[in-house]
């Protein structure tokens, strides 16, 4: 089992482990707590299995365990899908000493973190990502929120109490799910550990998930511990998504295959800003993993107005995390002459 543990401060405030056969015996990795009398798992229907399993685990406690189903994908993220498990979980008596338990891929973690951290003004959450994109970004740090208009626009910064990785589940996922996590595991290896870089390099898709898993929760640890409510190290971890999340929106592509479109376009403007010279390399290596490196057919004028209203919200400009070198990731504001050629290396024109 490896433990990861994150701080504010000196203060542990999020306790991740990572291991195998969790799900089952879930009930033993809650924190430990004498109060609970209730466990209200939210869990997508794909993984009403895996919630039933949780079910069991905590019965044999003599915990009082309800399941609310979660709309699958984006779907679960919407104010009004927060408001009808809100009224759930009063009709169901939960109180400030229960818990919640997400369970599912990273719409459903996000949902789950948002009603534990607004729910009686916060209760105790324990999130079960089941993807990997899950497990090494979406479920770990404590960002949660839903869609309003725009992506993830409404939403709180809080931690899970405890994150609960079962690589036997993450073993089993299909392949179009493994490829969009390894996409952000390897983005965490770029910009925080050459090794797990050198990991993918080595073993390509099939690098073994629990040192997958293990080197990204590692940095991502380290550096939401120094600044999680992103007023600037943890900004690092956007690496691909300035022009990846524009993508992600003008197409209607995975995440994950926009991250690793972004990160080519992001090795782009590293060559050009700060002189970073292992580009081809980055590429060949995302192509290598069965990720896109060019974008679909998308109107450059729609990725500038997406990236404008990015642009808004940070008033230094457009902003890219580039690297000097993997695992030295630094943040600029390009020219436009700069992004108009990281574009085009994308394929938008
Ligand atoms: N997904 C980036 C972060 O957690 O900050």
């Amino acid at each position: 089992m490896q433990r990861f543990v994150i701080t504010e401060g000196d203060e542990p405030v999020s306790e991740i482990l990572i291991g195998r056969g969790l799900i089952p015996e879930m009930a033993r990795y809650l924190p430990q707590r004498e109060d609970r009398r209730q466990v209200a798992i939210l869990a997508q229907p794909t993984v009403l299995p895996l919630a039933d399993a949780v079910v069991a685990s905590l019965l044999e406690q003599d915990l009082d365990v309800s399941v609310i189903p979660l709309p699958d994908g984006e779907a679960a993220k919407t104010l009004s899908i927060v408001e009808d498990i809100a009224l759930d979980l009063n009709r169901l008596g939960l109180t400030r000493a229960d818990t919640i338990f997400g369970i599912g891929g990273g719409a459903a973690t996000d949902t789950a973190g948002f009603v534990a951290a607004t729910y009686l003004r916060g209760i105790e959450c324990v999130l079960a990502p089941t993807t990997l994109l899950g497990a090494v970004d979406a479920a770990v740090g404590g960002k949660t929120g839903v869609n309003v208009g725009g992506k993830n626009l409404v939403g709180v910064f809080r931690h899970p109490a405890r994150v609960l990785i079962d690589i036997d589940v993450l073993e089993a996922l299909p392949m179009v799910l493994l490829r969009q996590g390894t996409a952000e595991a390897l983005k965490t290896g770029f910009v925080g550990d050459p090794d797990l870089v050198e990991l993918y390099r080595e073993h390509g898709i099939d690098a073994p998930l629990e040192e997958v898993v293990g080197r990204a929760i590692g940095v991502k640890a380290r550096v939401v511990s120094e600044d999680f409510r992103e007023g600037g190290l943890r900004a690092v971890l956007n690496y691909g998504h300035t022009a990846g999340h524009a993508v992600e929106v003008a197409a209607g592509i995975s995440h994950g295959e926009a991250v690793a479109i972004g990160m080519v376009a992001a090795g782009v403007v590293g060559e050009q800003t700060v002189g970073f010279d292992r580009r081809a390399e980055q590429e060949q290596l995302i192509a290598s993993l069965g990720l896109p490196t060019r974008s679909p057919d998308v109107d450059l004028g729609e990725i500038e107005r997406l990236m404008l209203l990015d642009k808004k919200r940070d008033t230094g400009g457009i902003r890219f995390v580039v690297l000097e070198d993997f695992g030295v990731p630094r943040v600029v504001h390009p020219d436009d002459a700069t992004v108009r050629a990281s574009l085009h290396a994308i394929g938008i024109d």
